[in-house]
C-alpha cells in the first residue's frame, strides 16, 4: 500500500478536496461524477432508515458509491458502462478496485468495487466481505442507467425480473417498495437529490492524511496514463519542498509551495495520450492543445484554493523574460514560490525519460539549468540552490519516486493478472 512520505503537507479541507475531485473526473467524462452522485443517492435512499442500514457504514457507501467508477478513465469504457447487458470484462472495475484498494484509506472495501458490476448469483460463490456494498453499489448503478435511457416504461418491472438472479432480492424489494410511482428516480431528474448529497459530503470528516491520500488517488489517475509522466507531480512536489527547505522558507509558505506544485498538472488530465506521448517534437496545434493544461489546471482550482496557491500551481510555465504561457509573465510578477515550482517542474522532465527525449545526465541537466539562468528564464536563486544541492535534491526525491514507480507496476501488473490483458511495458 502506497503512503505518501511527506504527510499532511495540502492546505485542502475535505470540502474543498471533493470539489477538486469532482472537477477532474468531470474533465474525464461529466457522466463520471454525476453517474457517481445519483449512484451515491440511490444507494443510501434504498437502505435509509431499514434495518439493512446497519449492515453499512454511511461514510464508506457514500466514497464508493461516487467513486465507484473512478477506473474508468477510458472513453470506451464509459461508453460500455451505459449499456444495462454487456459481454465485456468491465477493466474499469478492475482498475478503479486497484486505485482505491492500493492508494486510498478505504483499502479493504475497495472490493465493492471490483465486484460492481457481478451478477447476485455469481457474487454469491465468490468470498468477499464488502458483497453487500458491491451488490448495493450495482442495483443503484444499473436503476440510474435503466431511467437515464428513458426507454423504460416499467422500470420497477425491470429490476424485479432480475431479482435473485442480477441483483440481490432483499435489496430490490426495498427499492420496489419505495420507488412506487417514480418516488425516488423522479427525483434523480433536474438534480433534485443533490441537496442530500451535498449533505454527505459535508458530513464527510476527512483528517489531513485521509484528504492527502484521495487527492493521490487523483494526482496518479492522472500522471499513470502515460507512462513518461508516472511520478512527475510526486517528483516537481519532492524537488520543489527539498529547494524550499533549503531556502528556509516558513512552514506556513513551504505549505503553499508544496501544495501548488502537487496540485499544478490536474489540467493535464484534458490532454489526450496520443499528443502526451507524441515521440518527437510537437507541431504547433499541438502544443497549443498541450499549453492549455494550464488553463484547465485554472478552471479546476478556481475558488478552490486561495490565491497564492493558485498562482504557485498555475505559474509553472511562465518564464521571467516574458516567453512563457500562459500570460507571458515577466520575473516581477511571480513570487519565489511560483519560480520555484517553474524550476522544478523542469528540473522533473530533464531527470525523466519522455516519449521526446532519454533521460539526461546529470551534467547534461546543471548545463540547461544555468543556460535558463543566465538567460533570465528562470530565477536565479532558484535554479542556484537546486545546482548547489543537487545531489542532495536528487536523492531525497528518488526514494519516493521509486515507491510511486513500484506502485504503478504493481497496479500494472494485478490489472494485467485480473483482466487478462498482455502486461504493459514501463
Ligand atoms: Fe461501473
Ligand atoms: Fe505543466
Ligand atoms: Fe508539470
Amino acid at each position: 500500500m502506497f503512503r505518501p512520505q511527506q504527510k499532511d503537507f495540502l492546505l485542502l479541507d475535505s470540502i474543498r478536496a471533493v470539489q477538486v475531485i469532482r472537477r477532474v473526473l468531470a474533465r474525464i467524462d461529466t457522466r463520471l461524477v454525476s453517474h457517481g452522485e445519483r449512484v451515491a443517492f440511490l444507494a443510501y435512499s434504498i437502505i435509509k432508515d431499514t434495518p439493512v442500514e446497519k449492515e453499512f457504514d454511511l461514510h464508506k457507501l457514500f466514497i464508493l458509491t461516487t467513486l465507484h467508477d473512478v477506473g474508468a478513465y477510458k472513453t470506451e469504457e464509459i461508453d460500455n458502462m451505459v449499456q444495462f447487458e454487456t459481454e465485456t470484462a468491465f477493466n474499469h472495475a478492475v482498475y478503479g478496485y486497484l486505485l482505491l484498494r492500493h492508494i486510498t484509506p478505504l483499502a479493504h472495501a475497495a472490493e465493492a468495487i471490483l465486484y460492481h458490476h457481478t451478477p447476485y448469483k455469481e457474487l454469491l460463490k465468490i468470498d468477499c466481505d464488502y458483497k453487500h456494498y458491491a451488490q448495493l453499489i450495482f442495483l443503484a448503478d444499473r436503476i440510474d442507467i435503466l431511467h437515464l435511457s428513458g426507454k423504460v416504461p416499467d422500470l420497477n418491472a425491470v429490476i424485479r425480473s432480475h431479482a435473485g438472479n442480477v441483483f440481490a432480492p432483499d435489496l430490490v424489494e426495498l427499492f420496489i417498495s419505495r420507488n412506487t410511482d417514480g418516488a425516488m428516480t423522479d427525483m434523480l431528474d433536474k438534480e433534485r437529490f443533490m441537496p442530500l448529497i451535498r449533505e454527505g459530503f459535508n458530513k464527510l470528516k476527512l483528517t489531513r492524511s485521509e484528504i492527502l491520500r484521495y487527492l493521490y488517488l487523483i494526482v496518479f489517475v492522472i500522471d499513470f496514463r502515460s507512462i513518461y509522466t508516472t511520478t512527475h507531480t510526486v517528483q516537481t512536489t519532492g524537488i520543489s519542498a527539498a529547494i524550499g527547505r533549503c531556502l528556509y522558507l516558513p512552514e506556513q509558505q513551504l505549505f503553499e509551495l508544496t501544495t501548488g506544485a502537487f496540485l499544478h498538472d490536474l489540467g493535464k488530465v484534458s490532454i489526450p495520450l496520443s499528443i502526451l506521448e507524441k515521440p518527437g517534437t510537437l507541431t504547433d496545434m499541438e502544443m497549443a492543445v498541450m499549453r492549455k493544461h494550464v488553463t484547465v489546471t485554472e478552471d479546476i482550482l478556481s475558488g478552490i484554493v486561495d490565491d497564492t496557491i493558485f498562482k504557485i500551481a498555475t505559474r509553472h510555465h511562465e518564464k521571467l523574460d516574458g516567453s512563457g504561457y500562459p500570460n507571458g509573465l515577466r520575473g516581477t510578477d511571480m513570487t519565489l514560490c511560483e519560480r520555484i515550482v517553474a524550476v522544478a517542474d523542469i528540473v522533473s522532465a530533464l531527470m525523466g525519460k519522455r516519449s521526446y527525449k532519454e533521460i539526461f545526465e546529470d551534467e547534461k541537466i546543471n548545463f540547461i539549468l544555468r543556460k535558463m539562468r543566465d538567460t533570465k528564464q528562470l530565477d536565479q536563486l532558484a535554479v542556484n540552490t537546486m545546482l548547489r544541492y543537487y545531489d542532495t535534491i536528487k536523492t531525497a526525491v528518488k526514494t519516493e519516486n521509486a515507491r510511486v514507480q513500484q506502485l504503478y507496476d504493481t497496479i500494472y501488473s494485478e490489472y494485467a493478472l485480473l483482466t487478462g490483458m498482455p502486461k504493459k511495458d514501463s
